[in-house]
């Protein structure tokens, strides 16, 4: 099969679970963009909602990259300091763990402004297609952790002695280190699979010149998953 024709189905599952989470938004609300291939598809579907006649109090993006596709999709915006209580966020993950719905977020590199806009979200519902569901995190995903640069070599020193092989996330041929919207670095911490998220997640977060990770522990209120047959709604234990 060629690679073209395998990813197909997973484009259009991505697209089912994008339209459905666009349908979610109401009137009125304050709605907040993840980043990544499937919140652009469901900006994409916003946007033709907004178009219909749909009328948001807003919606603040976690990504310049998203920021740039919601005004082109004619979707108005707002910051949190507007809007301090966001009704709904709409992202997407790297890996959820089927049973906790815990995840990894941040291969993309917006996990910092997608925690704090998930942290001040009533409601965090999360798109995904089945190939993104693993029994244990981490197996298959590095958990990004962004970082001041200046503290690199400590923050690459404090997360292997965590367990972790940490590498300094680069871009393009000549290897220049990625920055973050918010002018951070990311150091890409592969731990294998992970027994106690919440606990790597607290250890993470407690590395002086870490700024925060991309375990997303406990802070998904609604998964939808894009397969063969649909989407499936799935809620917390
Ligand atoms: C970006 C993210 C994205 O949500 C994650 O990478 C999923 O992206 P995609 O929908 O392209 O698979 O965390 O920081």
């Amino acid at each position: 099969m060629t690679g073209r024709r395998s990813a197909a189905p997973a484009d259009a599952a991505k697209r089912a679970v994008a339209t459905a989470a666009a349908g979610l938004v109401a009137d009125g609300m304050v709605v907040g963009l993840g980043s990544g291939s499937t919140a652009e598809l469901m900006v994409a579907a916003l946007g033709e909602r907004v178009r219909d006649g749909l009328r948001l109090a807003g919606a603040v993006p976690t990504s310049e990259r998203t920021a740039a596709a919601a005004r082109a999709r004619g979707i108005p915006l707002t910051t949190l300091d507007a809007h301090p209580v966001v009704d709904l966020t709409l992202d997407g993950a790297d890996e959820v763990a089927a049973g906790t719905l815990d995840l990894i977020k941040g291969l993309g590199g917006a996990l910092l402004r997608e925690k704090i806009v998930a942290a001040a979200s009533r409601l965090l519902v999360v798109m995904v297609d089945e190939s993104k569901l693993v029994d244990r995190l981490g197996r298959r995903t590095p958990v990004p952790v962004e970082a001041v640069p200046f503290a690199w070599p400590v923050v690459a020193a404090a997360l292997q002695r965590l367990g972790a092989r940490a590498v300094r996330r680069r871009v393009g041929a000549d290897g220049t280190p990625f920055v973050t919207d918010e002018g951070n670095a990311i150091a890409d911490a592969d731990f294998g699979a992970i027994a106690d998220p919440g606990r790597l997640e607290r250890d993470i977060r407690l590395v002086t010149g870490v700024i925060d990770c991309g375990l997303f522990v406990g802070r998904t209120g609604l998964l939808l998953v894009g397969g063969a047959d649909g989407v499936r709604r799935v809620t917390p234990a």
